[in-house]
Parts: structure tokens; sequence; C-alpha cells
């Protein structure tokens, strides 16, 4: 099979290993892709929102099935531009059509699916500018604190955490009325905090049938011990301890099975990955967000646990075969350690020499590529704040931690930063 992914971060990167490594794999294109993507498919410079360059390539070049990596051409809706063209209709896409993907594009749209469909979520109310008045007065009976989620796409910006009434009401008023998140907070969700721990829940579909993923957790803040500011995400580890089969069966019945119901009774095209953020609250998995997509860095350390053919997977899910797929899971643990460069999530320098990438080939590991460039006389530069994504593996996280953390100390430039504490709090779980 000839098969093109879209996207250029570290879990397109893991996608494309995986993909190479099936036999059903004749030929990989990634657009635009990375260094690391380079080193094993063919890279093409296109962008992921060209969809007319896009569908000339997938003609031109005999693709037989695309994946999607990013949310943003899912939900500007390339699916739907297969599906609108004779010629492209027949090339299985993986991923959501642009109803689907509103999963994710609007927190306001999510909300009022899991209502409809019964999933449990945090309590909330939406609010425009026409409606800011009420939103005050409903903000002002909420208990403490008080979460505020601009309804689109914000670049992982949108949510507010507000630990006293008058914080959340100037917020509302930023967001609403002063355009704080331009469009994407003309409408804001006021909801009810929940505590407890995170954890992520992939899922597989073909709009009937589904195929739960390995779960893991993420680490969001830049700083050690989850301080400073939200990132993109800083590592992850999978499995997570407290995600026992009583907990899975919790996620399937009281959210997968509704969701992908839900999905099809409102005839919402869903060939594609489902990202679940979940918060346990006292044995209760609570929906915090969908995403339409895998997770970054979350992809780095799931796929290497699956030991079925991905490709198939891929396959069954864009042809509506997933009954029939034989899922199977590696035995070992897995966890990823992300390297940014310095000044990220801010302002970051680009171009800096990646050094000690040759010494990292080893049986434990994967050294994934986020923001990487290959220079012209073949150094391999940071291009990005994200960097590399490291993995490592292991019959326990432990283990794993020491092989992602050794070749971690192996890798260097200017101003590289990780965090230290990854996998921390899953070990003092385990105890
Ligand atoms: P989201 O963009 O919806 O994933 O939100 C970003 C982060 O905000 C989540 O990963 C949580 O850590 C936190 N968060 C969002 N909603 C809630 C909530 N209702 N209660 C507690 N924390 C939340
Ligand atoms: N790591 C979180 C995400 O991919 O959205």
């Amino acid at each position: 099979m000839n098969i093109l992914l879209l996207g250029s971060g570290g879990r397109e990167h893991a996608f494309a290993w995986k993909i190479v490594k099936s036999k059903n794999c004749k030929q990989l294109f990634v657009a635009p892709g990375n260094a690391g993507t380079a080193q094993i498919a063919h890279n093409v410079s296109i962008s992921v929102t060209d969809f007319d360059a896009i569908g000339k390539f997938v003609l031109e070049k005999k693709i037989n099935m695309v994946v999607v990596g990013p949310e943003e051409p899912l939900v500007k809706g390339i699916v739907d531009y297969f599906a609108e063209s004779e010629d492209l209709r027949k090339i299985p896409i993986i991923g959501p059509n642009k109803k689907g993907a509103q999963l994710e594009g609007s927190k306001d749209f999510s909300k009022k699916f899991m209502e409809k469909c019964g999933i449990p979520t945090a309590a909330s109310k939406t609010f425009t500018s026409e409606t800011f008045k009420e939103g005050l007065a409903f903000i002002e009976l909420q208990e403490l604190p008080v979460v505020l989620k601009a309804d689109g796409l914000a670049a992982g910006k949108g949510v507010l955490i507000c630990n006293s009434h008058d914080e959340a009401k100037s917020s509302l008023r930023e967001m609403l009325l002063e355009s704080k998140f331009g469009k994407a907070s003309e409408k804001v969700v006021v909801e009810q905090f929940l505590s407890g721990i995170e954890v992520s829940v992939f899922v597989a579909t073909d709009g009937s049938n589904y195929v739960i993923l390995p779960e893991a957790k993420d680490y969001k803040r830049i700083g050690d011990h989850d301080t400073g500011l939200n990132t993109g995400g800083m590592g992850a580890v999978s499995p997570v301890p407290f995600v026992d089969q009583q907990f899975l069966d919790k996620v399937e019945k009281r959210i997968v099975i509704p969701t992908i119901k839900g999905l099809e009774m409102q005839n919402i095209h869903y060939q594609g990955f489902l990202f679940i953020g979940l918060m346990n609250v006292n044995g209760d998995p609570y929906v915090i967000e969908y995403n339409v997509r895998m997770g970054d860095p979350e992809t780095q350390a799931v796929l290497p646990r699956i030991k079925s053919d991905f490709v198939n997977l891929l396959h069954a899910m864009g042809t509506k075969q997933l009954e029939a797929y034989h899922f199977e899971l590696e035995k070992f643990c897995t966890t990823t350690v992300v390297m940014v460069a310095g000044g990220y999530p801010e302002s970051y320098k680009k171009g800096n020499e990646i050094q000690g990438l040759e010494q990292t080939a080893g049986e434990n590991v994967v050294v994934f590529h986020a923001g990487t460039q290959l220079a012209t006389t073949g150094e391999v530069l940071t291009n990005g704040g994200r960097v590399l994504a490291v993995t490592g593996m292991g019959s326990e996280t432990e283990i794993a931690l020491k092989h992602a953390y050794s070749t971690v100390e192996k890798i260097s430039w200017n101003d590289v930063y990780f965090r230290k504490d990854i996998g921390q709090d899953i070990l003092k779980l385990k105890k």
C-alpha cells in the first residue's frame, strides 16, 4: 500500500516509524514531515491544509490511504473535501469529517454532545457577549475554583482555572467582550472544577466498531512537579497504574460506547482516532475534553505498545472492517521524555545543531523527532519548541524511565531543556 501521512511533529514521526514496520506498507510519504521522517519515508513539501495540493499528490502517486495527524486539517474539513471528489472518495482517509472534528473544534459542541448522550462530564453552561450578564450571575453561584473555556481552538491556552469569583468575572469579560482569544472566545463555557488525577484514553474507530488503545498520562507543565506554563506536553507514561480493568470497564460503558453511538445517531462520519481526556474522580471517569486525533507526546508512548499490524489497523478503520481486526498489545511499559528548546513555550531559538543522536541507537529506546530540520550539509538542527521525544521501553515503568533518561543524557544542543520528573508520580502510585 502507498500511504500519505499528514503532519510534522513527534506524533507523526511515531506514526511513520510504526507504519514502515508493517509489511503492508510499500511506500510512505509524509507531508511535510521533519528530519526524523526523512530518514524512514519520503518527505513532501505540502502544507497539511493545502487540500488541492494534497488531492493532486494522492492521485499522482497512486496513494491507497491517507492518515491525518493533526486536528487543523480535520477541523477545516479535509475528510469532507475527499468525500466531495469523485476521484478521492474511494481512498480511505483516517480522521473524522468536519462535523465530527467539532468534538475538538468547539467546546460548546462537545459539551452539548455529552449532555445529549448522557456522558459524565463537569456541569457547565455556555455564554456569549449577548448573555454576558447571565454569565456573571452564573459565576457567582459556582463553587471555587471555577473553569472558563474558550469555545474554539486556542493553541492550548483557552482554559482558565479561576480561584476567585472576581478573577472569573474579569476573565469572562476579557474573553467575551475584549476578544482575548479572538474568534475562539466568542463563546465561553463556564464549568465546574473536577478534582482528581488525569489520564488519556485513545480509541480507534471505524464509525461503529472500536478498539481501545493503551492509555497514557501526559505532563503538561513546563517545570518539574507540574509548575510553570502549560505546554503541548513534556512527557508521557503508559500504562497508568490506576487504570485497572474496573476503571477501563467504566470508561468503555459510560463513555466510549455512548460516544460512538451518539456519533452514529447524529449521522457524524467518524473513522479515526478519538483522544478522551479524563479525570478520575474517586474511581469514576469524567470527560474533560475530546480531541479528534492522537496526542503528542502520548502517541510516542502508546504506539510502541501496539503489537498487531498498525497498517492493518488503520486500513480497517478506513474501510469499516474493525470488527475483524485482532488487536494485540506488547507486554512492556513505555515512558517518553520531551526535549525542548530553552525558552519554550515562550520565545526560543531555532537552528541549533543537535549533538549525540548517532549514539542513541538501542533496542530499548526510540528517539522521535518533532521540531527538527536536516541542514543541507547533513546536520540535524532544532526547528521548533519541542525538538525530540525520547521513548524508553522496559518491563516496568522504572526501567523504561532509565532507558529514556540515559538516552536523553547523550543528546545535547545549545539551550536544551527537559523535565527531570517524568513518571515519578506513577512510581509513587505503584508503591
Ligand atoms: P482542556 O484544553 O480542556 O484539556 O483543558 C486543559 C487542562 O485544564 C486539562 O488538561 C485539565 O488539567 C484542566 N481542566 C480542564 N477542565 C477542567 C475541569 N473541569 N476541572 C479541572 N481541571 C480542568
Ligand atoms: N499532549 C496533549 C495533546 O496532544 O493535546
